[in-house]
């Protein structure tokens, strides 16, 4: 009896593991409802693809993919027709929701009323897309890393000309990145301490645009320039390559954004006096997250809003952190932005 009694049970037990780790012909395990399930179907339209924005997309693309929904890619390389046109494929193709990096903060409102129309939900990711009926803005405070870039450098030089290069005109970030560093710059300039000698924009963040700003203020400044807010890292490096030409490299403070590798090369050799971190692994995380609530239709929590001339934006804001060579180990490279071999070159520190 006793021996019976021990064979059923071991059957039982046996039984159960099998059915809990999906083995058993009764039900599914976890794994496999995830896979039958209606595969969420994510659509994301990026701008641009230097290296901050393949992070964002490796990143946003890991993390959905995780969550098992099908995440659909598009670039439109500066080119907002070309975004609307993808946006109408990834809706006709049927994704759930929009991930949108406008290129065209409001050009871009017409893909959010394509989509409104057939009721997918839409995120402005890292800008903000303006008068349109947006679900969601996630991204970092640009008129706080604007006032970040233009503090660094006046802290350094309190006296001179100073030259500001401006991101793409069609980008809400750039302005708000004005708006912070005029905030800060203003004062000095009323005392006359420091001079505004340019202050231009670089037609879609290209190099070869902040390249020509940097240029043109040179001559008009006959090469006396003290500070460049240069508002990313991809318009720093082309103003510090025409410092270079004209052997002002290193003499020039120089600001930057997205904290680029090549950018924090040049920090380390010196040519470029700071950028600005934005936690990529944080942004791309909860915008995917949220990316696959909304379209499950789950409300998403925010913590504020954004106004956008249409309505306030549900928005979910980071903070920026200023980074300079005290601070680019401990912050960077400690959290697995870089890697020092990359950063300072083999066995370097
Ligand atoms: C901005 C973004 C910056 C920078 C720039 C260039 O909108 O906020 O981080 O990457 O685009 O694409």
């Amino acid at each position: 009896m006793r021996r019976t009694l021990q064979l059923l049970l071991i059957v039982v037990v046996a039984g159960v593991a099998l059915v809990a780790c999906g083995g058993g012909s009764s039900k599914e395990g976890p794994q496999q409802a995830a896979r039958t399930a209606p595969a969420i179907k994510v659509g994301l339209l990026l701008d641009d693809v230097h290296e901050r924005w393949e992070r964002d997309r490796d990143g946003f693309v890991e993390v959905t993919t995780g969550m098992g929904a099908e995440t659909l890619v598009e670039v439109a390389e500066g080119d907002q027709e070309r975004q609307n046109q993808q946006a109408e494929k990834l809706l006709a193709a049927g994704v759930n929701v929009l991930v949108i990096v406008p290129h065209d903060a409001d050009k871009a409102t017409a893909i959010v009323e394509k989509a409104k129309a057939r009721k997918v939900p839409v995120v402005s990711y890292d800008r903000l897309i303006r008068n349109a009926d947006v679900d969601l803005f996630i991204g970092f405070n640009a008129t706080r890393i604007g006032e970040m870039q233009a503090e660094y450098l006046l802290s350094r030089a309190p006296k001179g000309n100073y030259l500001l290069i401006g991101g793409s005109e069609t980008d809400d970030n750039a302005k708000r990145l004005r708006e912070g560093q005029m905030k800060v710059l203003e004062p000095a300039v009323k005392e006359r301490a420091i001079r505004i000698i340019g202050d231009g924009w670089a037609e879609d963040w290209r190099a070869e645009a902040a390249a020509k700003l940097t240029e043109d203020a040179l001559a008009k400044a006959k090469n006396n320039i003290t500070a460049i807010v240069a508002s990313n890292d991809v318009t720093a490096g082309a103003a510090i390559g025409v410092l270079e030409q004209k052997g002002l490299a290193g003499k020039v403070l120089v600001s930057g954004q997205d904290a680029e590798l090549d950018a924090v090369r040049r920090i380390v050799a010196g040519t470029q006096s700071m950028t600005v971190y934005k936690s990529l692994r944080t942004l791309t995380r909860l915008a995917a997250r949220s990316a696959v609530m909304l379209a499950k239709g789950e409300k998403v929590d925010t913590s504020s809003v954004t106004p956008n001339g249409l309505k306030d934006v549900p928005t979910m804001m980071f903070d920026p952190i200023a980074i300079d060579k005290d601070n680019l180990d401990g912050v960077l490279i400690a959290d697995g932005f870089h890697k020092r071999d990359d950063v300072y070159g083999k066995g370097g520190s």
